[in-house]
């Protein structure tokens, strides 16, 4: 089975990002082939600014080390180090209904947040849908927001199969985390547009005041409190051990215990995850040798199988020089 996901390269990585999709990018390395990319031809749909693309770009490579995604196991790559995924996003844009793209809810939620209405946010869809079909991937592990990408990208692959008469391209399917919700410190769903973020690396006593800072009821310190309505409970479910979350929970039923301790033990989970991870983008950062290194043999490896998914989508649509094969 191969797997893919593509992550962009926006912003700075949260704890949601984790649990929404990092984790099981990383832990689907000893069990699939896996096929990691930085989406940053995606990124260009929001940022416009060289220097900072590039810095963006070389920090999902850093967190994705750093938070254990093994490249001897994985591969990590640059989405842009791949330009076969240009060629394939034309060639599906010819055989995909403007109608399928109308219908998609994050070009709206996109457009409403005031991010530039631009044919490449529009096209999006189209972008991820090449990025998913032209490496014949089976699994596609995301975050539930990207549920109708994926089904998009299933249905470009019908679209072409259809018009050609051909199985060439393979249909994907999405795999879910079960952390469908990741909670921010306002409650809120956790998302860097709302600026309710726990960072996977900010300075370690930001972090510490953010979760300091979760939004919590005004149950008093003695009262009994229900552990399946609180944030910080929420979130510590998600990274400790069942043992720990259940000592916790009991905690919270018995009363007596503030939220300010909920926090400190959510805190010290964090911490267990977050520095060791710290350390090592630390060391990585010093080694840009490597991490370029990664990244360029990754590129390779990929770049052999689109380049091969490449040729038989080329011979289906009679895209063919007269002897038959590519120019060299
Ligand atoms: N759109 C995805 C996101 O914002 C990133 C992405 C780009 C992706 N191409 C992909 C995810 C292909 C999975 C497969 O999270």
């Amino acid at each position: 089975m191969r797997v893919l996901s593509g992550v962009q390269s926006n912003g700075k990585l949260h704890l949601g990002n984790y649990l929404g999709a990092m984790k099981q990018h990383i832990e689907l390395q000893s069990e699939h082939e896996c096929f990691y990319f930085i989406a940053n031809y995606h990124s260009l749909t929001t940022v416009q600014d060289a220097q900072l693309l590039r810095q963006l770009t070389l920090d999902v490579a850093l967190d994705y080390l750093a938070m254990g995604l093994d490249p001897e196991k994985a591969c990590l790559f640059r989405q842009s180090d791949i330009p076969e995924i240009a060629e394939l996003t034309w060639i599906l844009s010819t055989v995909t209904g403007k109608g399928l793209l109308e219908r998609a809810t994050s070009y709206k939620d996109k457009v409403a947040k005031g991010i530039a209405p631009s044919m490449g946010l529009f096209s999006y869809p189209i972008l991820m849908a090449a990025d998913i079909l032209i490496y014949h991937s089976d699994i596609v592990p995301v975050g539930k927001d990207q549920v109708q990408h994926i089904e998009m990208a299933q249905d470009m692959a019908g679209y072409f199969n259809g018009a050609y008469g051909e199985d060439v391209l393979k249909r994907p399917e999405p795999r879910l985390n079960e952390a469908l919700v990741v909670p921010g410190i306002d409650g809120q769903k956790m998302s860097k547009s709302y600026g309710n973020t726990i960072n996977l690396f900010d300075d370690p006593r930001i972090t510490r005041k953010r979760i300091m800072s979760i939004k919590t009821d005004s149950t008093p310190l003695e009262a009994p409190k229900d552990p399946d309505t609180c944030n910080v409970f929420a979130i510590h479910k998600l990274l400790a051990t069942a043992d720990e979350s259940q000592a916790l929970a009991a905690r919270y039923r018995q009363g007596g215990m503030g939220y300010g301790d909920a926090k400190k033990q959510l805190a010290e989970v964090v911490a267990r995850l977050l520095e060791p991870a710290t350390e090592r983008r630390l060391q990585l950062e010093k080694d840009g040798d490597f991490v370029e290194d990664v990244l360029r043999t990754s590129a390779l490896k990929a770049r052999k199988v689109a380049q091969g998914v490449m040729a038989s989508v080329r011979e289906a649509c009679g895209l063919v020089t007269m002897k038959g094969g590519p120019l060299d």
